[in-house]
């Protein structure tokens, strides 16, 4: 009898290790939290699906002069946009509310969504770009409830500096940043070489391979600068300087890095500028910015 129910025991202990092993994932670890990527708790980026984005043909119609093409999140007031029409026509791209809260605690946007959506957008208007296009992110002005964070618009700002943009400099130039920074703004100056490596600055202490991953080339410069932030005017003829290939592969580094979206984001906001055609130490004086950028001389 004892060796009976011995013998029992070990067929269903042995039965239930089977079914354990061949139990699907999810089972084992528990309900499996929603996997969001880049969400809180981060999750590592997966390669599937893969979707990259790809280019429209020409559509035939004139494209608009002036483009602002806005990134927000669902509950973000861009109403003031409208009032720059027929000037400036927009395009509003609305991301998921639950990137404003990356970390637990944070009240930030994931700048690698940023990123991702410019990136998105230039490949896919590639072949039908307007003639000046002004990048902005999602609103930064937070206040942060008990409840909910509330988003600030900071667009009256903003409204008065695009419309005193001087598209003829952004057309000459192709590229301005919207800040013109305070020379201590433009003075956190990345420093791919130091030594000894302050491990503390990860953005830094990354940029040599993220350069090669994203430009494939490893003439990293000794020195990067740049007002911070993803809010920039950048012309047509700037933005076809490079490929459509080249695009994809920036958006392509950004959805493989096993960075988190919001370091990889950081990364694009120190190299639009680079991207862009400009040295990567970019940091005109004040004056002279307010006067190119916005004719205030
Ligand atoms: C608006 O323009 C001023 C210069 O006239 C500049 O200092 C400021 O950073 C700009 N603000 C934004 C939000 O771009
Ligand atoms: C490497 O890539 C950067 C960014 O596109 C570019 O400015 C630089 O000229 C390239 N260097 C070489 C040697 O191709």
């Amino acid at each position: 009898m004892r060796g009976r129910t011995a013998i029992a025991t070990t067929i269903l202990f042995v039965v239930i290790i089977c079914l354990f092993i061949s139990a699907p994932k999810s089972w084992r670890t528990g309900a499996s939290p929603p996997s969001v990527t880049g969400h809180y708790p981060y999750v590592k980026p997966s390669p599937l699906p893969w979707n990259p984005p790809s280019s429209k043909e020409p559509s035939g119609e004139a494209q608009a002069d002036r483009l602002i093409v806005k990134v927000m999140l669902e509950d973000e007031d861009a109403l003031w946009i409208d009032s720059l029409f027929p000037t400036w026509r927009k395009e509003l791209v609305t991301i998921d509310k639950r990137f404003s809260k990356l970390h637990k605690g944070g009240n930030r946007v994931d700048k690698g969504r940023i990123a991702s959506h410019y990136l998105i957008w230039i490949i896919e208007n590639y072949k039908n770009l307007p003639e000046t296009v002004v990048f902005l992110p999602p609103d930064q002005h937070t206040q942060q409830t008990s409840q909910s964070v509330i988003w600030t618009s900071s667009g009256s700002n903003l409204k008065t500096n695009i419309s005193n943009l001087q598209i003829a400099f952004i057309q000459s130039s192709g590229f301005a940043n919207l800040h013109c920074p305070t020379p201590s703004r433009c003075a956190d100056l990345i420093l791919p070489f130091r030594s000894p490596p302050n491990e503390f600055r990860t953005l830094e202490v990354a940029m040599p391979k993220v350069w090669q991953g994203i430009f494939g080339n490893t003439t990293v410069p000794e020195q990067l600068a740049t007002a911070p932030g993803a809010e920039f005017a950048v012309s047509k003829t700037q933005v076809q300087k490079r490929s459509l290939d080249e695009y994809l592969k920036f958006w392509t580094w950004l959805h493989r890095t096993p960075m988190d979206d919001d370091t990889a984001g950081l990364v694009f906001e120190h190299l639009w500028h680079v991207i862009f055609g400009r040295d990567a130490v970019f940091c005109p004086e004040e004056k002279q910015c307010e006067c190119e950028v916005y004719g205030k001389c």
